[in-house]
């Protein structure tokens, strides 16, 4: 499951996030996306972004239609995201997005994050899912990052 957010628009990483999404669909992995209603700075935004990339329609879900299905889910790859997957929203009543509901990427088997560093995103909130057991954070810029991957998969 990827999870694009703001990150992956400032790093322009959508082109590279579609290469490697058709790599592993010629492997036959069942790659998806988990697009948050307010993901990215405007409504639509990652939308937009991966149909420029001429991501497949039908791989692209909403946050409602996948958020159940987190345990099944192998590998999440969040691409400059942060909000929009933090816990906290969920269990700790005091955080300033308290009651937003978000991305459950945790539940999946493992998740990598992609991001520059521990910063805080839009809201200005420490995020526990860099810090979660299953997490591994991948810091770089998100196109660089994914490049890499790219390059690793194609060998
Ligand atoms: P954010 O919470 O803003 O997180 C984006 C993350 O991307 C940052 O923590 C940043 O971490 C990382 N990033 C920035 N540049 C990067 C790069 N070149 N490469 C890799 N990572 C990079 O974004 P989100 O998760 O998409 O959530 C959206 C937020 O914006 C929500 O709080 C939402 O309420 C708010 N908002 C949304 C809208 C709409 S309608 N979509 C409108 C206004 C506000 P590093 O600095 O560590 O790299």
């Amino acid at each position: 499951m990827i999870i694009p957010g703001y990150g992956m628009a400032v790093a322009q990483a959508q082109h590279t996030v579609n290469e490697i999404t058709k790599v592993l669909r010629a492997q036959g992995k069942n790659v998806r996306f988990g697009i948050h209603p307010v993901a990215g700075r405007m409504p639509g935004h990652m939308n937009v972004l991966l149909a420029e990339a001429k991501v497949p329609y039908d791989i692209v879900f909403e946050m409602d239609e996948i958020n159940e299905d987190f345990a099944n889910v192998d590998v999440s790859i969040v691409i400059g995201a942060n909000d929009i997957v933090n816990p906290s929203a969920l269990d700790d009543p005091n955080s300033p997005i308290a009651g937003m509901p978000v991305l459950e990427c945790w539940k999946s088997r493992s998740t990598i994050v992609l991001k520059r560093s521990m910063a805080t995103g839009y809201a200005g909130v420490g995020n526990p899912l860099f810090v979660h057991h299953n997490t591994r954070m991948l810091f770089g810029d998100a196109n660089e990052s994914m490049q890499a991957v790219l390059k690793a998969i194609n060998r």
